[in-house]
């Protein structure tokens, strides 16, 4: 199990060092390497190589993402590893609600958040998915100081649409932190990746 997460830079398959030292680090120190018997659930899973190492890990996987055309890709990322009775990968259109509530122990996404329009809500619907105690691993962009964001720009200049970058911001991992208990973040300086960990809590609180 521990040489997959020597591969991460093809399951991760874009990003390089910065998002899989901190993936490295979420396994390491949160989720562990063992996922036997775990039900994670990870959104925006599109070409479903990330998927495929949770199963390989081996947990049972539903992907989900907004776009059908990926699952296809996502469904012999899966056979490829015989992987096709460990993964499930649905087309959910922007909420979660085919998804069963309280049945997850890990909610993962990775360059998702930034794209939902409803951030509050769409935590509130992940913490519903998890069992109590279940936790969320969600990895994004950040902006970082403006030297660097400028830097960005220009190095970016030719392939990248920089009038429509979206980064997360503070105020977006703010609203992570009040959702989920024992929330902790770590970031990268460059490029500016953050990570968050965090659990649903376990009792309901009755207020
Ligand atoms: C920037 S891509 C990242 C894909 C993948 N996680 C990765 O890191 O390569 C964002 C993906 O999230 C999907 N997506 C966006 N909003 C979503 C939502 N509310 N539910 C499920 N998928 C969503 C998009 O269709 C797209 O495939």
């Amino acid at each position: 199990m521990g040489r997959l997460l020597q591969d991460l830079d093809y399951f991760m398959e874009w990003g390089g060092r910065s998002w899989q030292s901190l993936m490295s680090y979420a396994f390491e120190h949160f989720l562990g390497t063992d996922l036997r018997g775990q039900q994670v659930l990870e959104i925006g899973s599109r070409y479903g190589k990330m998927t495929c190492l949770f199963a390989l890990l081996g947990a049972k996987v539903i992907g989900i993402d907004t776009e059908g055309k990926s699952l296809l890709i996502a469904q012999q990322e899966a056979a490829k590893w015989k992987a096709e009775d460990a993964v499930l990968f649905i087309k959910a259109g922007g909420d979660l609600s085919i998804i069963k509530d309280n049945s997850f122990d890990v909610v993962f996404s990775k360059s998702v958040l930034v794209m939902v329009p409803d951030l509050a809500g769409f935590l509130e619907e992940v913490k519903q998915k998890l069992k109590p105690g279940g936790k969320i691993v969600f990895l994004e962009n950040a902006k970082g100081p403006r030297w660097l964001h400028l830097l960005r720009a220009v190095r970016h200049m030719r392939k990248w649409d920089y009038a429509q970058a979206r980064y997360f911001t503070s105020q977006e991992v703010k609203m992570v932190s009040q959702v989920f208990d024992e929330f902790v973040m770590r970031s990268w300086m460059f490029p500016p990746v953050i990570l968050m960990m965090g659990c649903k809590p376990k009792v309901s609180n009755p207020l």
